[in-house]
């Protein structure tokens, strides 16, 4: 990981080596910590945030969801980011990962006297999938694990502990030789990938299932945008693995993986088992977005 100078913790810059905290943190035991993952680009006119307001909306709502009661309020938070790109001197996209958790004061499961904190980190981070990834497409496995019902589990919140079951389905899809997990609702649908949404193209036709357990994605939101722009059609529906083995294409989202082609699903070749025509399509159009090359969504930029 490449180091940074700063991380911003509780409204203080921290130097990245110091920035520490204590082994009886509520959170590192029991899991109820929310964050997020925002993504700021070197655009030509300079490193610019995607769609900060909505990432740091998100993180609030996550917080909400999950009774803990934030200790910065959205502009503040806003704020802290670009303090903290200023504070750094990055060369190279950016990768920022602000989480607001339960601090150290007390144990046990009942959090309501647990204090709060806030920290802030960023790092220059290249494409989470691979360069080779976002070209060529992943191989990727249908997970064993379920994804968490919601039932059970609060999936709207980007928390902390929502994280095992997509940490347990990586791990799983990487030693068997793919490179992510795609996870199944309890009633076998399509749920999504172990950190990004899911899509399928069928006869032109753009398919991504409903976040009724998958998280909000604002890339997923962003690219369907842009399918609408662009006069694709869309349907929001649910996906069988079967309908995926015999899709034309195939791809994930998300702010780290970003438009990512998948080339094969269980070993079953995706339309020409490589990056398709409107997978391409999409993935250079949200490039455009993101690298502000695309004047009609520059104000989801925030400009260090
Ligand atoms: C479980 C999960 N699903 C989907 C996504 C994609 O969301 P976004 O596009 O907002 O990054 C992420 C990443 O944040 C994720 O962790």
């Amino acid at each position: 990981m490449d180091k940074a100078k700063h991380i911003w913790m509780d409204g203080k810059l921290v130097a990245w080596d110091d920035a520490n905290i204590h082994i009886l943190t509520h959170t590192l035991h029991y899991g109820n910590g929310v964050f997020e993952g925002t993504r700021a680009y070197m655009t030509e006119s300079g490193l610019a945030i995607f769609k900060l307001r909505e990432h740091t909306k998100r993180l609030l709502n996550s917080a909400k969801i999950t009774r803990i009661k934030p200790n910065f309020s959205l502009e503040e938070l806003e704020r802290a980011h670009i303090e903290l790109l200023q504070s750094n001197d990055f060369k190279a996209n950016v990768y920022i990962r602000p989480i607001i958790y339960l601090g150290y004061g007390i144990m046990g499961l009942n959090h309501v006297k647990a204090p709060v904190n806030t920290a802030i980190a960023a790092w220059q981070w290249g494409s989470y999938l691979g360069d080779e990834g976002l070209e060529k497409g992943i191989r990727v496995k249908i997970s064993s694990f379920t994804r968490n019902p919601v039932s059970s589990t609060m999936g709207k919140a980007k928390a902390a502990a929502n994280y095992l079951n997509s940490q347990m389905a990586k791990y799983e899809a990487i030693e068997a030789g793919y490179e992510e997990a795609l996870l199944l609702d309890a009633e076998g649908f399509i749920a999504e990938g172990s950190g990004e949404c899911f899509f399928i193209v069928r006869d032109g036709v753009l398919i991504s299932p409903p976040n009724d357990t998958s998280l909000e994605s604002i890339t997923q939101g962003m690219v369907l945008q842009l399918a609408r722009d662009a006069g694709i059609e869309i349907q929001r529906r649910r996906i069988t693995r079967d309908e995926v083995y015999i899709a034309d294409e195939a791809f994930f989202t998300g702010t780290a993986a970003e438009v990512t082609p998948i080339r094969d699903v269980d070993n079953y070749v995706i339309g020409d088992g490589k990056r398709g025509p409107m997978t391409e399509q999409l993935q250079k159009a949200y490039f455009d977005v993101v690298y502000g090359r695309n004047p009609k969504y520059k104000h989801f930029l925030t400009f260090i």
